[in-house]
């Protein structure tokens, strides 16, 4: 697939960096790698690929990694086990785009050496994409691991070198083994990061920062579970948005309350301010999901031009991944902007997403009872009165499973239903009332009002999509097939 160049000496080829020597990774590893990927590719059913969601060409996806814009590309990294459809020693894939939307696959960025490649964040820093990344290295003595953190460099975008004096940070207050996904960024002077941690069974995150990316020093605790919120606290971020600090994060543990906490980990955030000065986080810590569909997990974030741009990995762990039968496992959502809207983080497909439009499918009333058929993608944008039953039976030609997505007046909830698996949150529409839904081929995104409800589900069905109205009431209905942006 890729046009290696002519292999180089298989040594490590050393370069030099901000003064710091970096080391190549094995040339014949990645070049075997890249031609795996190619003969494997051929083997995939192609049946729940997804047409415009990131999945890894073959094999194992989870995280999202290093979101960040690099010589004019955005760049998404991804914890990555290419040899099976199932998780194993973790590398790091890798997209680009140039827009968000159309994405193409470039060589393996992490190659898994005495360490795995966790997950990690990334930064350009002069000429350098510079990754911050988690190395697991397994060790003799409970819990037989140990986490540090790691850095890698690259002045193309596509080669990285490893720094050859990693690891740069490996000070845990109390020695935890826990101690992973670095969110980096800037703030005057100083690179700053936040890093997921537990103590004595408790979830929390911890705060560091450095002058030079090579040496840091511990800050604080910036956030702790008092009890409540989990053993452990995975991938950390923390972010301005709309004048205030937002912490969001990826708790493990929390115990299931109402509708709340079904999946088996959740992601949300609470919004709060950082001071500089202190390194305290200041917050009422009113934990709010950030999303409520079944599959939703582990986000990174990237801000530029004013604006927050999110992405999650679209799968839950300890669920049945039902495409790995075919070859591959995992996808990530659509990007989607944020916007903190009172005390509400609300998400919304990127306006350039209307591209992907090929032809209009419906535009008009669809009646109860009434469906209408796509091919694999599908957009729905759709208007019910609110005082009545809106329902969605969303189903394949050739059978599989079959979800409903309902509008529930009599309770005043939005409800996902797939074949009998239930998420659902009230809903109190903020603004206008419409839902937009996504579909690709295993999946459906649900955006309802301004984007303060938001679903996001893997669905599994057969043959070609056929979307049903079985409310009582008449739906205004507009509704597209979408193009391929992301390689088959
Ligand atoms: C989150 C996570 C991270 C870790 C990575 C390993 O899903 O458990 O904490 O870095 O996955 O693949």
């Amino acid at each position: 697939m890729f046009a290696w160049s002519t292999p180089v000496a298989l040594a490590a080829v050393l370069a030099v960096t901000l003064g710091q020597a970096l080391r190549q990774q094995n040339e014949t590893t990645k070049r075997e790698l890249e031609e795996y990927i190619a003969d494997k590719k051929a083997e995939i059913n192609p049946r729940y690929r997804p047409h415009y969601h990131i999945s890894p060409p073959v094999g194992w996806m989870n995280d999202p990694n290093g979101f960040s814009y690099y010589k004019e590309k955005f760049h998404l990294f991804y914890q990555f086990y290419p040899y099976d459809s199932v998780w194993g020693p973790m590398h790091w894939g890798h997209v680009s785009s140039s827009n968000l939307i159309d994405w193409e696959h470039l060589p393996t960025a992490l190659i898994p050496e005495t360490e795995m490649c966790f997950s990690g964040g990334a930064v350009v820093h002069g000429d350098d994409l510079v990754l911050l990344y988690t190395g697991r290295v397994t060790t003799d003595t409970d819990p037989f691991y140990n986490e540090t953190q790691y850095l890698a460099f690259s002045n193309d975008g596509v080669n990285f070198r490893k720094y050859e004096g990693n690891p740069v940070l490996s000070y845990v207050p109390d020695n935890s083994a826990d101690f992973r996904d670095p969110k980096i960024w800037k703030f005057k002077d100083h690179w700053y990061v936040v890093i997921g941690s537990s103590s004595n069974k408790r979830g929390r995150v911890l705060l560091y920062r450095s002058g030079d990316l090579f040496n840091w020093e511990f800050l604080s605790v910036l956030g702790e579970s008092d009890g409540d919120m989990g053993y452990m606290w995975e991938c950390p971020d923390l972010f301005e948005l709309g004048g205030k600090t937002i912490f969001l994060w990826s708790p493990q543990g929390l115990e299931p309350k109402g509708d709340r906490y079904k999946n088996t980990y959740q992601t949300g955030y609470y919004i709060g301010e950082l001071d500089y000065e202190t390194f305290e986080f200041k917050t009422d810590k009113y934990f709010q999901e950030l999303d409520y569909g079944h599959d939703f997990y582990a986000t990174q974030t990237i801000q530029g031009d004013g604006k927050t741009y999110l992405i999650g990995w679209f799968n839950m762990w300890e669920v049945p991944h039902l495409e790995k039968e075919d070859g591959w496992a995992g996808t990530t959502t659509l990007v989607r902007e944020l916007q903190l809207i009172g005390t509400r983080i609300t998400m919304n497909p990127l306006e350039g997403i209307q591209d992907l439009r090929t032809d209009s499918v419906h535009n008009g009333d669809l009646e109860p009872q009434q469906a209408i058929e796509f091919g694999p993608t599908a957009e729905i944008i759709l208007q019910g009165c609110l005082d009545q039953k809106i329902e969605l039976l969303i189903q394949g030609k050739e059978g599989g499973l079959v979800t409903t997505v309902t509008w529930d007046p009599e309770v005043g909830k939005v409800i996902v239903n797939r074949s009998g698996e239930v998420r659902q949150v009230e809903w109190v529409p903020i603004g206008k009332t419409s839902w937009r839904l996504f579909l690709d081929a295993s999946s459906l995104e649900l955006f309802c009002g301004e984007g303060e409800v938001v679903f996001s589900s893997r669905i599994f069905s057969d043959g070609d999509w056929v979307v049903k109205n079985s409310s009582p009431q008449t739906l205004s209905v507009e509704a597209y097939r979408l193009r391929r942006s992301v390689p088959a």
